[in-house]
């Protein structure tokens, strides 16, 4: 089973309490999801492997660590999962931006696959999936099953906020797939809400309703 990972530094809660809250704009809002998938991207680059080259310091010369192996592709799920992509960059500036593009049917929840555009060479990278609503595991499983169908072999999703009834979806169709996410909620309601949540986080960032 894939590793559920709940990052729980005091900066990330912090800002997730104010990303919460309703009278939050969405200026600020945008700028608090902006911060917190910075925050994240640095637990989930956590373990990228290392290797050894020499540089030479004003000083002297020395063996010092850089990056190695798989290249990142970043792949936020439309609309709301965009929210996440400067942050990412930020620390991942050369990470290709893959995008897919999903809707929640709002009679049968089930996600509707509208739009995909690719970097070419997803099966040699790591592929970072940003949705910030894990909420029935949907639109992530769909996205992931597309990315997999085209050739991806490593997926991490990252999300800032998960229903238990999406970390299961997503938990047995892709044991392979470790989630990152900031909270793990209570529950869904009737109309597929994160509760307690954050409302709907696609109008929060972009200000429509
Ligand atoms: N998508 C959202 O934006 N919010 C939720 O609570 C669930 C899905």
């Amino acid at each position: 089973m894939g590793k559920l990972i709940i990052l729980d530094h005091p900066l990330i809660q912090h800002k997730l309490t104010y990303i919460r809250d309703e009278n939050t704009g969405t200026k600020q809002f945008r700028e608090l999801v902006n911060e917190v998938s910075m925050l994240m991207g640095f637990e989930i680059t956590r373990n990228l492997p290392l290797k050894e080259i020499e540089v030479n310091t004003p000083v002297t010369n020395c063996r010092a660590q850089v990056l190695t192996g798989k290249k990142i592709g970043l792949i936020p799920i439309l609309r709301a999962g965009l929210g996440m992509v400067d942050g990412m960059l930020q620390l991942l500036p050369a990470a290709r931006v893959g995008h897919i593009g999903l809707y929640r049917d709002p009679e049968t929840f089930m996600p509707v696959e509208y739009y995909i555009k690719l970097p070419s060479d997803i099966s040699e990278r790591l592929l970072i999936v940003l949705d910030p609503m894990l909420a029935t595991g949907g639109s992530a499983n769909d996205a992931i099953e597309s990315l997999k169908k085209r050739g991806a072999k490593s997926i991490k999703l990252m999300c800032l906020v998960a229903a238990p009834e999406g970390v299961k979806v997503i938990q047995e169709n892709h044991p392979d797939v470790d989630i990152y996410i900031c909270s793990l909620d209570e529950s869904l309601n009737e109309k597929g809400y994160i509760v307690p949540g954050l409302g709907d986080a696609g109008d929060r960032l972009f200000g429509t309703k």
